[in-house]
Parts: C-alpha cells; sequence; structure tokens
C-alpha cells in the first residue's frame, strides 16, 4: 500500500485519479444509447490535457477486461459502467428525496468530480457543501468555469482532509449544526482508515439536527475476494507493464483494509437514526442494470447504500 498519513494529491494522481475514473464512467453512461443518469460535466471534466495519461490508463484497463481472453481482468467496463450508472442513480434521488422533503444544506464528503451541484435541480435556497482536497476542488471549480458552466445552486467548496478536524472547517464555512443537513460518501470508506471512518461517522453525527439523512456506499468485498481481485489486476498490471504502458495509477494499492470499521448501518442505528440498506445487485437489478455472468463481473455490485435518517 502506498498510503500514509497526511498523503495528498493532485486531481491526476494517487486516490485524486480514482475520482476521475469515476468520471470517466458517468461520461460513458451519458453519452451511451439508453443513458440511465445525465452528467453533461463528466466529459469536459475528464477530457483536459493534464488527465491525458490516466484516461489512458483507465481505457487500457477496461479494454482488457472486455477481452475474451481476459481471465485476469479486475473489471470489465461494462460492468464498471454498469455499477457506477446504478450509485450515481441512487444517490441523485437520494438528494432529490431531501431537498423535496426541504433539507436545505448538504455535504458531499470526497466530492471529486461530482457534479451535482451543477446538474441537480436544487431549491433556490439550497446550499451544496463539498469537501475534498485542496487540488481536486480548485481543479473541479476551474475546469467548469472554463467551461462556462455555473453551480445550479450556492456551491461551497471546503478543501480540507477528512483526516483532519473538516468540521470545523465545514462550520467555518456556513453550515448550520441546528438545521437539516444531508450528507453523501459515495466512493469514500476504502480510502478512509478505519479510525478516521468512525470518526467521520461521529462528526456527521454531532452536526446532524433531527432530520438529517445521510448516504453512504459501503463496500461489500470481503478480504478473500479482495485479495483475488487483487491478484488479478497484479498480472494484468504486468501485462501492461510488458508493452510498456504507463501503470502508475493502481487503485488496488489505495484502499486501508477493513480492519475495525464499525458496520456503517448498525453504527448509525445506534447512534438514533433509523438506518435502511439497499443491496447493489438488487438495485441493479430493479434499474435494469444487472451484473454479468461471472463472479468478477459481480464484484462492484456487492456494494451496498446505506441510508440513515434522524429522529
Ligand atoms: C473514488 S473518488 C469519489 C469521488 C466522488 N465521491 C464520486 O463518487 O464521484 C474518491 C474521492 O475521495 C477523495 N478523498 C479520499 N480521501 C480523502 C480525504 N482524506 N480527505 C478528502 N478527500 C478525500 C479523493 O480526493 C477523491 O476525490
Amino acid at each position: 500500500m502506498t498510503r500514509s498519513d497526511g498523503d495528498s494529491w493532485d486531481i491526476a494522481s494517487s486516490v485524486g485519479a480514482t475520482a476521475v475514473m469515476v468520471a470517466l464512467a458517468r461520461a460513458a453512461e451519458t453519452s451511451s444509447a439508453a443513458p440511465l443518469i445525465r452528467d453533461e460535466f463528466a466529459e469536459p471534466l475528464v477530457s483536459t490535457p493534464e488527465l491525458e495519461g490516466v484516461r489512458a490508463q483507465v481505457a487500457s484497463w477496461w479494454a482488457d477486461g472486455d477481452t475474451e481472453a481476459a481471465d485476469n481482468h479486475a473489471v470489465s467496463a461494462e460492468q464498471m459502467l454498469n455499477y457506477q450508472a446504478v450509485r450515481t442513480h441512487f444517490f441523485d434521488e437520494f438528494f432529490a428525496g431531501a431537498a423535496a422533503a426541504g433539507i436545505r444544506q448538504h455535504v458531499i464528503l470526497a466530492a471529486g468530480l461530482d457534479s451535482r451541484a451543477y446538474r441537480l435541480r436544487w431549491p433556490d435556497d439550497n446550499v451544496v457543501y463539498e469537501i475534498d482536497l485542496p487540488l481536486v476542488l480548485e481543479y473541479k471549480a476551474r475546469t467548469l468555469a472554463a467551461h462556462g458552466a455555473k453551480p445550479a445552486t450556492t456551491r461551497r467548496a471546503v478543501a480540507v482532509d477528512l483526516r483532519e478536524d473538516w468540521p470545523a472547517a465545514l462550520r467555518e464555512a456556513g453550515l448550520d449544526p441546528a438545521a437539516p443537513t444531508t450528507w453523501l460518501a459515495e466512493g469514500l470508506l476504502p480510502f478512509l482508515p478505519g479510525p478516521a471512518q468512525e470518526a467521520m461517522f461521529a462528526a456527521i453525527d454531532r452536526l446532524s439536527a433531527p432530520g438529517s439523512r445521510v448516504a453512504v456506499e459501503v463496500f461489500g468485498i470481503d478480504d478473500e475476494q479482495w485479495a483475488q481481485a487483487k491478484q488479478r489486476w497484479a498480472e494484468a498490471k504486468a501485462e501492461r507493464e510488458k508493452r510498456g504502458e504507463d501503470v502508475s495509477f493502481d487503485p488496488f494499492d489505495l484502499w486501508y483494509d477493513n480492519e475495525g470499521r464499525p458496520d456503517c448501518a448498525g453504527w448509525f442505528g445506534a447512534h438514533g437514526w433509523s438506518a435502511e440498506s439497499v443491496d447493489g445487485r438488487d438495485e441493479s437489478e430493479r434499474l435494469g442494470r444487472p451484473p454479468g455472468p461471472s463472479a468478477d463481473d459481480e464484484r462492484p455490485f456487492l456494494n451496498i447504500f446505506v441510508t440513515a435518517q434522524k429522529s
């Protein structure tokens, strides 16, 4: 693992590049024949010259996954795209429901290239706070401004590390803990060490007035499946390396292990929230994007979407 306490990144490196990877999936979905979600900002966000290297690496990885002979692939492009579309759809609906219920402040933890502040329909007085590292948020704001895009509501960038005192930064940016808040942690948990995850849950609880809602993508892969996937990735990576490709972006090297992580639904349930879990596989079936026939195809769909409301 290449991670260390206090490590940092820009959009084109380390954990920052994982935000590019999922935005690439949203861009591909948006331009497909029958898209489940539409993120018209994903394409401009991933198309800058500085992301050329990451784009090429992800394209090569996904292309390998789709070849007939790919018994060593990490995950096929089709499965990745389908899963990303399903998760985006789920959390889009989560925000729509929260805004319709009258919640006016929303926090996207580890926002990356999430463009919901730009693309969703928000009631007039809503505020979207986006937390991520400074260079990631700066890249997004700069790129979308150059594209002529404007946020669809008040957007406040909170450039802070989620392993540090982010609640103070969020309050300083204007979050009102006396009013209900919507929280989203999508594509985040494996990139946080276990104690930072638990501290984040506790901070969400502390900052949440009754009626607040939270949504979390919980990664369902167990240690054995993870080890197998990592092994297959290493094999595929070695082949790409042999072909002389740049393999510096290695998402498998960025995850912290599962040890000591609280169960998400259980944690919120024990702290006065009513929690529900939606199986990624069931949601994918419901939306007509089920996993393919092999165990590899199923892997991203093992994730669980946990939502909870504070009473
Ligand atoms: C896979 S991306 C997900 C981005 C976005 N939520 C989405 O789904 O499109 C992971 C994001 O987590 C952010 N991240 C990871 N660890 C973080 C930390 N300690 N503090 C702030 N942001 C972090 C990264 O910068 C990156 O943007």
